[in-house]
């Protein structure tokens, strides 16, 4: 999500880092800084906001003659956007200086021990934490920075990118990763490292890919790899890559929205970063925890934003029993909609900014009603706005056909279902274990079949070239994935497509099928699926062509089965998603259409 970039050689060190900084900023910014030693001094420059206000804070300093140091863009997944929280962080000594991406789930339990040393902390973040962690196992290992490193990190619990500098050695670098990315620029006299290609890529085409649980430590003229917890060396290849930067922007893929798609595993694995208690499996929302348990909930949201809220609907009056309407917000705002003070309104945004959305909220705190904005743009205007937040942690989305950040918006409104299905005591503690332990699976199975889904999508993509409308089908859960399937499809492709509830389909868009309009249908294997079965029956009686996301072995006859791993309940949605969004994908790439941006629409829509 943020961006990071290190370097040690022989230029100075702080121009090269804000330029690789600036060849990071389509990851998005809320704050950034810079730390490098010079004349002794360990120094650590940030400034809240857009990289040029860093750029006008440094440009009134002498930085020049550092040949290392590092820097980091910060996009905010909890905590405000201030500067005192931008990175790097030093230790309390002052003495060494981090760059972190991630969340150091244990941070808590650390801090209360380090304040009881001593240790006095000036921001909320858990890299600060880590620093000085850091810093106390440096007394037990005689200032042996990397050992200090790697026993911090088997006390720490979580996901990170860290990038470490100490006074002491000013022209080393140590860096370390666990499920986030890191790899490493190999030069001529410099080395480099980056949270993405793109941050070095006009000084070397060589890297090195570094694995969860490595450790390098870097210099002008070498670099060494090793285990993190044992410090035993790790034999490593240096790769090649031959992207452009634009490519290495889209980290190798062809589009934004194909990469955003592949994304999803780290999604689900970051949306619950921090929130599953590791001892129970309970699920922590602790930002939500002044607000006692909503008798009522009216979710407003555009687009698929709104898709997402309808898909939480099944699940919050199913585990939680809390009655759900879910509102388009441009048709709420103008409604006069009966708000008892007992309701509690769920605002649903990527962006944050989506006027309708916010008009919604608007109407609904002039009734008295708390608002939770449920948002991935830390510091939005939504987020502003709303009383509580819960944040949906996808990392900036660029595509403007949304993917990762509806995969975070169902991962979130689970996790909100789990939460107050438990705290009103609609649930039982093993129930909502056994979805949490199943939903921390998933990524890795979706991770495994994204490849055969894209294959597939393409497959299929060449297959319907030439159709013009499309029905989607789907009932109960699958019913708003239908939709958004149909949403994904006409945004980027133009094609035609409808999405509609299975059972609906007989009370008119029967009327529709031919044999040149397909119906693309969710027939998985739950409780819908005989009444999907006579739906697609009733389909073939007309001739229809028949595309079928199903699991393997259910009895259903259809031209194109297209068979997703299976999955509990809920969680289906989860593999679902992404192959309807990788149909979309396929077909529009495969008519040659502007994927990214598509004509006519807009990222954050902050219009009527
Ligand atoms: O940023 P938001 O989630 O509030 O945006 C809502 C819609 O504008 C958005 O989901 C739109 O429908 C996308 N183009 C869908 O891909």
């Amino acid at each position: 999500m943020c961006g990071i970039i290190g370097y040690c050689g022989h230029r100075p060190a702080v121009p090269l880092v804000v330029e690789g900084l600036r060849r990071l900023e389509y990851r998005g910014y809320d704050s950034a800084g810079v730390s490098f030693v010079q004349a002794g001094q360990l120094s650590v420059i940030r400034a809240e906001g857009k990289l040029s206000a860093l750029e006008q804070k440094l440009a009134t300093m002498h930085v020049f003659s550092a040949t290392s140091g590092m820097g980091h863009t910060r996009w905010a997944t909890h905590g405000v956007p201030v500067e005192r929280n931008a990175h790097p962080h030093r230790d309390h000594s002052g003495r060494l200086a981090i760059i972190h991406n991630g969340i150091i789930e244990n941070y808590e339990a650390l801090k209360a021990e380090l304040t009881a040393k001593g240790c006095e902390f000036r921001s909320d973040t858990d890299s600060e934490v880590l620093v000085n962690l850091i810093a106390e196992c440096l007394k037990a290992t005689g200032g042996d920075v990397m050992q200090a490193l790697s026993k911090a990190l088997g006390r720490a619990e979580g996901a990170y990118a860290i990038v470490l500098m100490s006074v002491d050695h000013p022209g080393t670098l140590w860096a370390t990763r666990v499920a986030s990315p890191l790899v490493m620029g190999v030069g001529t006299g410099e080395n480099f490292l980056g949270s993405d290609i793109p941050a070095f890529l006009p000084y070397t085409r060589d890297v090195v890919f570094l694995e969860d649980g490595e450790l390098v430590r870097l210099t002008a003229s070498s670099w060494e790899v090793f285990r993190a917890d044992t410090l035993e060396p790790v034999a490593k290849t240096v790769s090649r890559i031959n992207w452009d930067v634009q490519a290495a922007e889209k980290g190798g893929y062809k589009h934004f929205m194909l990469k955003e798609i592949f994304e999803q595993p780290k999604v689900i694995r970051d949306c619950l970063l921090g929130r599953i208690d590791p001892a129970t499996s309970q699920v922590r929302l602790p930002e939500l925890d002044a607000l006692p348990v909503p008798e009522r909930l009216h979710i407003v949201a555009c687009g698929t934003s709104f898709h997402a809220g309808l898909w939480g609907l099944y699940l919050l009056e199913k585990y939680a029993k809390i009655p759900v309407q879910v509102e388009i917000a441009s048709e709420f705002r103008y409604r006069e909609p009966i708000l008892d003070k007992s309701g509690v309104v769920l605002a649903i945004s990527q962006s944050g900014e989506t006027m309708d959305t916010m008009a919604g909220i608007k109407l609904a705190k002039s009734r008295g009603l708390p608002v939770i904005g449920l948002c991935n743009v830390v510091g939005s205007s939504i987020a502003r706005e709303s009383d509580y937040v819960l944040y949906s942690q996808a990392g900036p989305e660029i595509s403007v056909a949304s993917t990762k950040a509806m995969c975070s918006q169902l991962a979130a409104l689970l996790l909100l279902t789990l939460y107050w299905g438990r705290r009103k005591g609609t649930m039982s503690e093993d129930s909502c274990a056994g979805l949490v332990s199943e939903l921390q699976t998933l990524p890795k199975i979706l991770e495994d079949a994204l490849p055969s889904l894209r294959a597939s999508a393409l497959r299929l993509a060449k297959h319907f070239a030439e159709t013009t409308s499309f029905l989607f089908l789907g009932r109960g859960p699958n019913f708003p994935l239908a939709l958004e399937g149909a949403l994904k499809l006409k945004e980027i492709s133009y094609i035609h497509a409808e999405g509609y509830a299975a059972g609906e389909m007989k009370h008119g868009p029967i009327a529709l099928i031919d044999p040149h309009f397909p119906t693309f249908a969710i027939a998985l294997d739950d409780e819908f699926f005989p009444k999907v079965k006579s739906n697609l029956v009733e389909v073939q009686a007309r001739a229809g062509e028949i595309v079928a996301l199903t699991n393997e072995g259910l009895d259903l006859h259809v031209e194109h089965p297209w068979l997703l791993p299976r999955a509990t309940g809920p969680l289906a949605a989860f593999l679902t998603l992404p192959a309807l969004q990788l149909f979309a994908y396929e077909m529009a790439d495969y008519l040659g259409k502007d994927v990214d941006q598509p004509r006519n629409l807009a990222k954050s829509v902050t219009v009527e």
